[in-house]
């Protein structure tokens, strides 16, 4: 009984989609299709996404899925509609560009819905239900998974993943509106063994690229992280500076662990004695955690370099610190 409500879930989700896609195509849907084409999104790549609109009519959706025999309940149980005691039954998605979210089989388990504007939420998603885990899915897998390329692009947002697969970086994958986390890696860790981090520019971002290191090292993944400056995202990025300029940043993408310790170094006065010190005794704290002696003694003499430090003393440093810390 519980794998027929998994597939009868997985069956109302891709007719939603195919819907909300067919509601883009219709007169209705034109605010939303000049919003996505003002985007410069191709038609090829809204068909691609199954990019769709949800229209102004509360109940539209509900009551198309009931008459393809649906009930209340299993729609509910997709996620699709909302009940309170004023109005009823309603659609969750109400005038909202939407984003149908894959399993990395192409099957629809979910959506994120973007007001055309600036309305609040900015993105609206699928609650997670039977089918739909948001930490154990990853946007545009089911694309990413072949692509050639030995590693993937991680970003934060549908648009960007969308706007790297239009510029042909078909690696690209995002995290649904949440942190990235180890159900991610494990995931990430079945296709690929290094990823570039490739999130927003804000602090937000470079909280959550600093979060992500260490989830990804501990699932035995390389990470670099990218840079978007002077842009918002890559899809700004892209948008102003092309697919050239970005491949430029994969290329000048820094290491991981080399990424955190210069966030680090800004809360320190390196050009005072105590101010390197004490930036130094945390870098060796955390050189520490490596446990391979060849990668340990590797990023040691990265950082001496790049700190400009002896890297005897370093060394020094870091092997009084793990006693200190075992
Ligand atoms: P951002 O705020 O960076 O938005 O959120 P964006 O992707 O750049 O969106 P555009 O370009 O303005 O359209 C990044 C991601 O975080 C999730 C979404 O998955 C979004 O793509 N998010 C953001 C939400 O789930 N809800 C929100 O209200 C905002
Ligand atoms: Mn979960
Ligand atoms: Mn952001
Ligand atoms: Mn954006
Ligand atoms: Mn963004």
């Amino acid at each position: 009984v519980k794998a027929d409500l998994r597939s009868t879930l997985l069956e109302i989700n891709k007719t939603a989609a195919k819907y909300f896609y067919a509601q883009l195509k219709s007169n209705r849907g034109e605010t939303a299709y000049r919003y996505l084409t003002g985007r410069a999104l191709s038609d090829e790549t809204i068909t691609a996404f199954g990019l769709g609109y949800s229209s102004k009519y509360s109940d539209d959706l509900y009551r198309y899925l009931r008459s393809k025999g649906y009930t209340e309940d299993q729609i509910r149980q997709a996620g699709l509609i909302n009940t309170d005691e004023k109005n009823g039954v309603y659609d969750k998605f109400w005038n909202r560009v939407m984003f149908p979210i894959m399993d990395v089989n192409s099957r629809v388990i979910g959506f994120g819905g973007r007001v055309m504007g600036d309305g609040k939420p900015k993105y609206l998603n699928s609650p997670e239900t039977m089918i739909f885990d948001k930490s154990r899915n990853l946007y545009g897998l089911n694309r990413a998974r072949t692509s050639r390329k030995p590693y993937f692009l991680v970003c934060e947002g549908y648009m960007d993943v969308i706007a790297l697969h239009q510029a042909g970086f078909t690696n690209a994958v995002a995290s649904l509106g949440t942190a990235l986390t180890s159900g991610h890696a494990s995931l990430i860790k079945r296709y690929v063994q290094e990823v570039y981090l490739t999130y927003d520019s804000d602090d937000a971002g470079t909280r959550a690229a600093l979060r992500a290191v260490p989830i990804l090292k501990e699932a035995g993944i390389t990470t670099r992280v990218i840079r978007m400056d002077p842009y918002k995202d890559p899809d700004e990025f892209i948008k102003n500076l092309g697919a050239e300029a970005f491949e430029e940043r994969i290329g000048k993408a820094r290491n991981g662990f080399m990424f955190s310790l210069e966030t680090l170094s800004k809360n320190y006065d390196l050009n005072t004695p105590e101010g390197k010190t004490d930036f130094l005794k945390e870098a060796a704290r955390r050189l520490g955690t490596f446990e391979e002696e060849l990668e340990r003694n590797n990023y040691i003499e990265a950082v001496a370099k790049e700190y400009q430090v002896d890297m005897g003393s370093l060394k020094k440093l870091v092997s009084k610190t793990a006693i200190q810390d075992g």
